[in-house]
């Protein structure tokens, strides 16, 4: 990851590739915004403006001479849009700004950004956006050259009068090691399955764990027989890759509350039997990325000491078709003894998940959060940047206020008792689909027959997690890294409860 530092330098003498300042609409044109400018250079660019065609909107990133009065390379007008009724830019416009300069920048080495920050968790949000922005996936790319080339900047000063505090480097520190999970959690859901099976899903948790007190335990096919996990071994019996369930646990002395994550982790969904068409099926590489939000917020959660207790539970099964397949109509033991009659194999998070959840509730958790690329009817009631969240009413509230005050979207959904009817199984207690109407929230419905009374959210980042369109904000394509930063914030939240 890039490094960043806080400096309270002048942006007019930094020697850097790149500087970054803000561009803001006003009521009569376009202000350039940023710490410390020179006068003449702002008086400049703002006469010239209008003729580059610069707005000063969000999402607007131009890149133009630095000329003579700077020292940088070149210099990156960002759009931060209008102020709003108090003056100042909201905490996810700045980081969505700087993210996107950032992101632009890739094979610069150093960049100093200079955006407006009235206080320390704006300084905070612009070195996470920064962070954030400074992202790519190299592993697949055949030279070194090639991968520097494309590779993300690799210093950032962020310019700010608040750089020798204590509370903004404290700040800084946090955005560091939260933008480095998300960019963890985006490596692996960007990598390729024939790399990413659960076995070897399982070893980089181990390795990731190494050395930061984080307990990991992995439970192989044989472990999960004995354990009666009978929907992580259905999804997973038709991959030559066996399945695994890998417990990931952060525990504090004296905790102040105690949380269960659940991960959906299909490191491939071919769909099985009940096969996914062609196009578009290279996705489904991404169906791992609620185990891999889990995982990297359990380490997160650890890096930055949180007085609460944090289990992850990551759900790994590769859902494949062959001679050993589950088939539609097979009946199935979850762990606990509710039986599924499996009348899609495409269905197959939410087997492996009410396992995942029915683990995690036997340990007493004060609440259980659960994570998944569970369904395309997702993004199709939200679309593919606001994730769901499904659930006991006060949880989802939690998720919902974590999200905002992390910058993530995530947007409240009811569960409908009467749609549960749905699911009734000639055979089975439960059928592992229903009605089509709805079908994010059936599959929630089908997640709630396994949590009984312990205090649940469900989260369902089907379309959010994997951005297939073109990168926007500090977001590239890809692994988007989302859920890690409203889970660290909820946990934070628990912890000052
Ligand atoms: N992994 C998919 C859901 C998904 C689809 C995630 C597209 C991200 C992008 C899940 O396992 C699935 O296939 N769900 C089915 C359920 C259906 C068979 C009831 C779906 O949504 O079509
Ligand atoms: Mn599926
Ligand atoms: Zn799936």
């Amino acid at each position: 990851m890039a490094e960043l530092t806080l400096s309270s330098k002048n942006p007019t003498g930094v020697k850097v590739d790149a500087l970054v300042v803000g561009t803001q609409t006003t009521s009569d044109g376009v202000a350039v915004v940023g710490d410390d400018l020179p006068r003449d250079v702002v008086a400049e660019l703002e006469a010239l403006a209008p003729a580059l065609g610069i707005t000063g909107a969000r999402d607007e990133v131009r890149t133009v001479p630095a000329g003579a009065h700077l020292k940088a390379g070149v210099l990156v007008l960002t759009g931060l849009g209008a102020r709003d009724a108090s003056g100042s830019f909201p905490a996810e416009t700045l980081r969505r700004a700087a993210g996107a300069a950032v992101r632009e920048l890739t094979g610069a080495s150093s960049v100093a950004v200079a955006l407006p920050a009235a206080d320390e968790a704006e300084v905070a949000a612009i070195a996470e956006g920064a962070l954030l922005g400074a992202y790519s996936f190299t592993r697949y790319r055949e030279t070194a050259a090639g991968a520097k080339a494309t590779g993300p900047v690799a210093t950032i000063e962020v310019l700010t009068s608040l750089a020798r505090g204590a509370k903004a480097k404290a700040a800084v520190e946090r955005a560091a090691t939260i933008a480095a999970a998300v960019h963890a959690t985006r490596d692996l859901v960007n990598t390729a399955p024939n790399d990413l099976f659960p076995a070897a899903f399982a070893d980089i948790a181990k390795a990731a764990a190494k050395g930061t007190g984080v307990k990991v335990t992995v439970l192989d096919e044989k472990a999960l027989a004995a354990g009666g996990y009978g929907g992580i071994l259905a999804v997973g019996q038709g991959s030559s890759r066996g399945p695994r369930l890998v417990k990931v646990s952060y525990s504090p002395s004296r905790p102040h509350a105690k949380v269960a994550l659940v991960g959906k982790g299909i490191t491939f969904d071919s769909g099985g039997i009940s096969i996914k068409p062609a196009k578009g099926m290279e996705a489904m590489k991404s169906d791992m990325a609620g185990a891999a939000a889990v995982l990297h917020t359990v380490l997160a959660a650890s890096r930055l000491g949180l007085p609460v207790a944090v289990t992850g539970w990551l759900c790994l099964a590769e859902n494949m078709p062959s001679g050993t397949a589950q088939r539609p109509s097979d009946v199935i033991t979850i762990r606990g003894g509710k039986t599924v009659e499996v009348l899609n194999t495409d269905a197959e998070g939410r087997l492996v998940m009410a396992d995942g959840l029915v683990a995690a509730i036997e340990e007493n958790p004060d609440v259980v959060l659960d994570v998944a690329t569970l369904t395309g009817a997702q993004m199709v009631a939200l679309g593919t940047r606001v994730s769901a969240v499904m659930g006991t009413e006060s949880v989802r509230s939690e998720v919902v206020t974590a999200a905002e005050a992390a910058g993530e979207q995530f947007w409240p959904m009811p569960l409908p008792e009467e749609l549960a009817a749905s699911m009734k199984s000639k055979v089975a207690d439960i059928a592992n689909i229903g009605d089509r109407f709805g079908g994010m929230l059936v599959a929630g419905l089908f997640l709630q027959e396994f949590v009984g009374s312990t205090p649940w959210a469900h989260l369902d980042i089907a379309g959010p997690s994997f951005n297939e369109g073109s990168a926007f904000g500090y977001t590239p394509v890809g692994g988007t890294g989302v859920a890690v930063r409203t889970l660290v914030e909820l946990l934070e939240a628990r912890a000052t409860k």
